[in-house]
């Protein structure tokens, strides 16, 4: 467009305190943004720069992430805590400062220590610099952030303490929730339903975003199909679908026409999980909210589209696979040839108990989670990237993993001998050269229990190459790579006893956390990090950090 607006500098101040929120009957204080939830939404043009001055008035340290930003040479600004800060203490802030370039959609910012992002989450929007009309797709009329999240009546923070002590996770909500209600099949819960008001004829870009700590979810709207436009802002070509599957982590930009007959309609939000063998640890009821055409008919009863069973698979496969990437001229294209080959393992274990973990099962030992068997322990004097400006000082070591012990992935299930499941403790890096293509193979294990993960890396977006299910076999998988036009993702549900290839180019220097979104599971030491190299020049090198950067 001739008069695309000047990049400009979106200042925002949040402050992290206590709220008091009522929902399934009961009064709760939770950790909130603002007085907000779900908090702020972020609103940018592409190649502005953001500000966020962050005040911790909580009773918990913090740190924000803006799940999926690059951080283009502003390592420092990332968020996850101990990986690229110190966390913001009580009382203290730290100002967030970052460009917003070369990336458009939908994207969202959660804290990233402990539980807290149950609560301290909202959406980042990132429109192109001429305005939505510069989408490759028709301009919709109206755009609307839908936050798919969960609620416990407990305190999380709370919950996580208990789930330490007995060695286990807390999978188990008490409601989902959409734009932080879960809607009206749920007790006490019908007066705050999110409703979304449309005129007929009108479209809706929906920008959804899976907040949630622990579940994938399927989407759908009675009466309504979706054509979906964009994952985890990255556009794709127009994949038309009656149900939208996204992971922890991910977002799906979708066009909606209200084109149904006025009247009002159901949109829900209901699990998709992979059991273990120990069955359903979770909630089976959909978050609701309404879509009401205008003028509103309240004598009309809301339409309930049918929801996919909570394991159907085969309906998350094809939604996850059928999605290409809509390559734009001068948009980086998927690398032909690969520097760096990697494996990865993916999945739970088990370890000892530790003395602190009082109420721990020493037979069945504790639940833990790897990769290529090391469950990631966080440094705790210093922050990698610190350390990594100081040279890693026993911080940590570079000597993660190249291959896990076991070789059959994927049909152990409950019968591998436990010290066969024990995984190692530590904190080991991979080491990348600046500008290295890198190819990652994700393999889901079964040892524990098998599921789906939700790997997300911080940034960078990769090319999703190819999935499938079993061990990975490099042969046959081949064939069905996608080297033309696959889509590009910060977040990919690695399929449930199954495996996924990435691919991602290495020119962001700095430390750079890889880990799965179902929040129990990285707590579980289902993480790695990268450390990328410099570049040849300063404009391939990572600055050092602003002064008030939160060391320890
Ligand atoms: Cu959205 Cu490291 O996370």
């Amino acid at each position: 467009s001739f008069f695309a607006a000047e990049a400009k500098i979106v200042e925002h101040t949040f402050h992290v305190g206590n709220l008091t929120q009522r929902r399934l009957c009961e009064e709760k204080v939770i950790t909130a943004v603002n007085g907000q939830f779900p908090g702020p939404t972020i609103e940018v043009n592409e190649g502005d720069t953001l500000v966020v001055n962050v005040i911790n008035e909580s009773p918990y340290n913090m740190t924000i992430h803006w799940h999926g930003i690059f951080q283009l040479r502003s390592a420092w600004a990332d968020g996850p805590n101990m990986i690229t800060q110190c966390p913001i203490r009580p009382g203290n802030s730290y100002v967030y400062k970052f460009n917003v370039t070369g990336q458009e959609g939908t994207l969202w910012w959660h804290s990233h220590v402990s539980v807290l992002r149950a609560t301290v989450y909202g959406a980042l929007i990132i429109r192109p610099r001429g305005g939505l009309k510069d989408c490759p797709f028709p301009e919709p009329d109206h755009e609307v952030p839908i936050l798919l999240g969960e609620w416990w009546k407990a305190d999380v923070v709370e919950l996580d303490n208990q789930a330490f002590l007995r060695g286990q996770g807390f999978n188990s909500s008490d409601a989902y929730t959409i734009n932080g209600q879960p809607g009206d099949l749920y007790n006490c819960s019908r007066k705050h339903t999110y409703k979304l008001k449309v005129v007929s004829g009108k479209t809706y870009l929906l920008r959804i975003i899976n907040a949630a700590l622990n579940n994938q979810l399927f989407f759908k709207i009675a009466g309504h199909n979706f054509t979906v436009v964009a994952v985890d802002a990255s556009y794709t070509k127009p994949y038309k679908t009656d149900v939208v599957v996204v992971s922890p982590g991910q977002t799906v930009d979708v066009l909606m026409v209200a084109d149904a007959a006025p009247g009002n309609y159901y949109m829900a939000a209901s699990p998709y999980i992979s059991v273990g063998p120990q069955g359903p640890p979770f909630v089976n009821i959909s978050a609701t909210g309404i879509v009401e055409y205008l003028p509103v008919d309240d004598s009309s009863a809301p339409v309930m589209p049918s929801m996919p069973p909570f394991n159907d698979t085969p309906t998350a496969h094809r939604f996850f696979t059928n999605l290409t990437g809509l390559l734009k001229p001068g948009k980086p294209t998927v690398p032909h040839r690969v520097h760096e080959k990697m494996f990865f393992t993916v999945g739970l274990g088990r370890n000892p108990c530790q003395p602190s973990q009082t109420l721990c099962n020493r037979t069945r030992q504790a639940i833990s989670a790897s990769m290529n068997n090391v469950s990631f322990e966080f440094p705790t004097t210093v922050s990698l990237l610190e350390a990594h400006f100081k040279g890693a000082n026993g911080v940590y070591r570079r000597d993660f993993p190249r291959r896990p012990r076991v070789f059959d992935y994927v049909n152990a299930t409950g019968t591998l001998p436990l010290a066969l499941q024990t995984t190692l403790k530590g904190t080991r890096v991979r080491t990348v050269k600046y500008n290295a293509t890198v190819e990652i193979v994700l393999q889901n294990t079964a040892f524990v229990g098998i599921e789906n993960h939700p790997m997300h890396l911080h940034g960078f977006n990769f090319f999703v190459v190819a999935q499938g299910f079993g061990n990975y076999n490099a042969t046959a998988a081949k064939r069905s790579f996608n080297l033309v036009d696959p889509q590009v993702r910060n977040t990919i549900g690695v399929p449930t006893g199954g495996w996924a290839v990435i691919r991602f180019v290495a020119n962001n220097p700095g430390v750079w956390f890889m880990h799965c979104h179902l929040d129990a599971h990285l707590e579980f030491g289902l993480a790695m990090a990268f450390e990328v190299e410099n570049g040849p020049t300063a404009d391939t090198s990572l600055p050092p950090p602003p002064p008030d950067f939160p060391t320890c």
